[in-house]
């Protein structure tokens, strides 16, 4: 069955990037091309134009295939295909009426030694025979080479950018990153290469470094490429093809692959599979389901002749890989593409090898850059049952936020002479306060400077955000909670910023007769009076530190989703008092005035803002506008992040529509996807308010797409 042409995309969209979801560095986005709205992540299949296993005419129209990649110089080198190239184009010449990127005989230069084209010249030939995206003659670096080598295949290929970029005129151009297995030109040559308007960067050199297996160097280097490289374009991954690899990858963030494999593993009579390569002569059954082998056995295919069998097994092959694409992307969506790297890393080794090494590295704090852009919120359960679980960016993230937002609440609360105590529950089964709430009253009522906490496995919780993801909602397994541990629980107090505080640990039990005889306990170590541990009897002085424990819930959760200063929060919430439902738990919150301003969110417990919420918020603002230099500074974070917008917006976002990238002029620096923001325009008048998508360098890097989601428009006094 034949499929309708591509439609071109709108002229001033040619080129532009959108970001439609992000899990952390995962994205899934639209790339406008002339030829098609390429859906990414995907994988661009290599076309050898002389040998067509699947015809890609075939490709468009029986497998969703958006794009491939050709290669310009073997079209080049030979007459036959370079005259019709020339005369109708490549679209023509190959019969594929999508995306056509082709390659510029870099990787023929590594495999053979040179090649006799020009560097300009082949850019210019692409241009002419009409590719969609075309690749400059970059220099490849093998690892085997030299680190003087790597350096100076980093600044050839930079020196070529500028003619080349010329040569391709309105034609988009790859920019290849080379840099062999040094980090610090790998950096270097993301560094510069992103100076120059290239439209696509791939991440070159990396195939004999996958072929050898080396993963953790593999993947080292693409978290160094991607911390560099400019959100606003796709990361293309060079030669990268084998289905085991795109979790793990498309976390990193890669957003292109282009692979021969489907075919090349087909001619050796192997089949690809998500976890691992299988070959045909071991097989009595297909380890995965295929229309392309469906009703035929492996022995029917072994007995066939070649060229039939490489056949099969490519189409086969290539349902394979875009199905474990696809799996991909919907793991973007759910949230889940870590759990589905480190499902893959058990296929392998090597790949194992590196994603422990990996874990080590997140866990050191070294890629805290990419952790602290994943938005920790999930709507459901979070499985973390590996011990390194923990450590993956969208458990990490969550950490990170409390790490730097979540304070010890108000020392000044309660003057009673008490030193502040931690009090750290272990065992805790979920949800916690169903199996807590009286227990943590009571201990408050006795000791009301008490900081309760609750050791997860995935870290030290306080109470008051008891609720939140991924806390909540950990899938994990009774072998690995090292929850009730003394040492865990001592590094997750210092990571909380409780380092200097006396602690105690109180180990759950299931009877609330057996939580009061430990409470008990603790408050005779403590030189509590009996008195003071019996005053919880009373009703009145319950229904207090009830409306304490609430108070210090939402002055957490106030500061942990909006960033604001918990000082000038608290000093209201105070005063606040709340709606409750008819199953106890806070719905509304209003000031003091009676103005409501936020609603506890049950799916991941947040918080959701109202109009006047959203503008008591921005009102505490002490610090300017902000700024470029404001940007550079991480640390200087203070209240609800700021989004500045274009004056031409403004009228939009008051009625309520999104912020769309391109209309934004500045934002705070501390601003993360998933969390609340406010919408100003250049005086610092509020607009509107929503939840941001992304994060500060994305939010001024993207030129198309939704970058806040607006919740509410603010109407001009
Ligand atoms: N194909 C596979 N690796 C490379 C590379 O590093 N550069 C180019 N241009 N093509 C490739």
């Amino acid at each position: 069955m034949s499929k309708p042409d591509p439609e071109a995309c709108r002229e001033q969209d040619h080129g532009k990037f959108e970001v439609i979801r992000r899990d952390g560095w995962a994205r899934i986005g639209k790339f406008h091309t002339q030829h098609g709205i390429i859906d990414t992540p995907t994988l661009l299949p290599v076309i050898n134009p002389n040998i067509k296993t699947i015809t890609p005419r075939d490709m468009w129209d029986n497998y969703g295939v958006q794009g491939l990649i050709t290669n310009s110089y073997i079209i080049w080198k030979h007459e036959k295909l370079r005259i019709p190239a020339l005369e109708n184009g490549v679209h023509e010449l190959i019969d594929f009426p999508g995306f056509i990127m082709t390659d510029s005989g870099t990787f023929q230069a590594y495999v053979y030694g040179d090649v006799e084209v020009g560097a300009e010249e082949i850019v210019e030939f692409q241009r002419k025979i009409g590719v969609d995206v075309a690749t400059m003659l970059d220099v490849f670096t093998r690892p085997d080479m030299s680190v003087r080598e790597w350096d100076e295949a980093v600044l050839e290929t930079e020196k070529r950018a500028g003619p080349a970029i010329k040569a391709a005129g309105s034609t988009m151009l790859n920019g290849p990153i080379q840099g062999g297995l040094d980090s610090s030109l790998r950096k270097k040559s993301s560094q510069i290469m992103s100076k120059h308007a290239f439209a696509v960067h791939p991440i070159g050199g990396i195939v004999p470094i996958m072929e050898q297996q080396r993963y953790r160097e593999f993947f080292e280097l693409i978290l160094t490429c991607n911390s560099e490289l400019p959100s606003d374009r796709p990361v293309h991954f060079f030669g990268c093809g084998h289905p085991m690899l795109f979790p793990l990858s498309i976390a990193l963030g890669a957003d292109l692959f282009d692979s021969a494999a489907y075919v090349l593993f087909a001619r050796d009579g192997r089949l690809l599979s998500p976890e691992g390569t299988v070959h045909l002569d071991k097989l009595d059954e297909w380890p995965i389901h295929t229309i392309a082998l469906y009703g035929i056995t492996p022995d029917e295919v072994r007995k066939m002749d070649k060229n039939d069998r490489t056949e099969i097994l490519a189409r086969a092959n290539l349902e394979i890989t875009f199905a474990e694409l696809a799996k991909c992307r919907q793991a973007i969506r759910d949230g889940t593409i870590w759990r589905l790297a480190e499902q893959r890393s058990h296929c392998n080794p090597e790949l194992r090898e590196a994603w422990i090494e990996l874990q080590k590295q997140f866990h050191s704090g070294k890629w805290d850059n990419m952790c602290r852009v994943q938005n920790p919120h999930r709507k459901s359960g979070v499985r973390c049952i590996e011990e390194s679980s923990v450590n993956r960016p969208d458990i990490r993230s969550a950490h990170l936020n409390l790490q730097k937002y979540w304070r010890e609440y108000p020392p000044s609360r309660e003057d009673n002479g008490l030193p502040p105590l931690a009090v750290v529950f272990t065992g805790v089964p979920q949800p916690h306060r169903a199996y807590l709430s009286r227990t943590i009253n009571h201990l408050m009522a006795i000791y009301p400077n008490a900081i309760p906490l609750i050791s997860t496995a995935a870290g030290l919780v306080p109470y008051s955000l008891e609720d939140i993801s991924p806390f909540a909602h950990l899938e994990t397994i009774a072998d690995l909670d090292r929850s009730g541990d003394s040492d865990y629980i001592r590094a997750g107090l210092v990571d909380l910023g409780l380092n200097e505080m006396n602690f105690e640990i109180l180990g759950w039990q299931e009877k609330y007769a057996q939580m009061e005889k430990i409470l008990a306990a603790m408050a005779i170590k403590l030189k509590i009076g009996e008195d003071k541990y019996l005053l919880y009897q009373n009703q009145e002085v319950k229904d207090k530190v009830r409306t304490i424990t609430d108070r210090i819930s939402i002055l957490d959760k106030l500061t942990v989703f909006t960033h604001s200063d918990y000082k000038l929060v608290w000093d209201e919430i105070q005063n606040a008092t709340f709606l409750y439902s008819r199953t106890g738990r806070i719905k509304n919150i209003h000031l003091k005035d009676g103005t409501h301003i936020a609603s506890p969110r049950l799916t991941d417990g947040g918080i959701s803002l109202t109009e006047k919420g959203a503008e008591w918020l921005h009102s505490m603002h002490t610090t300017t506008l902000p700024s470029d230099e404001i940007y550079n500074h991480e640390n200087s974070y203070i209240g609800i992040p700021r989004v500045v917008i274009e004056d031409d917006a403004i009228p939009f976002i008051r009625k309520g529509r999104n912020v769309f990238h391109g209309f934004i002029i500045s934002v705070d620096s501390w601003i993360r996807p998933g969390f609340a923001c406010v919408i100003i325009d250049s005086k610092g008048e509020i607009i509107g308010h929503g939840i941001s998508r992304c994060e500060a360098k994305d939010m001024l890097a993207l030129s198309k797409g939704i970058a806040v989601r607006t919740r509410g428009g603010i109407t001009q006094k």
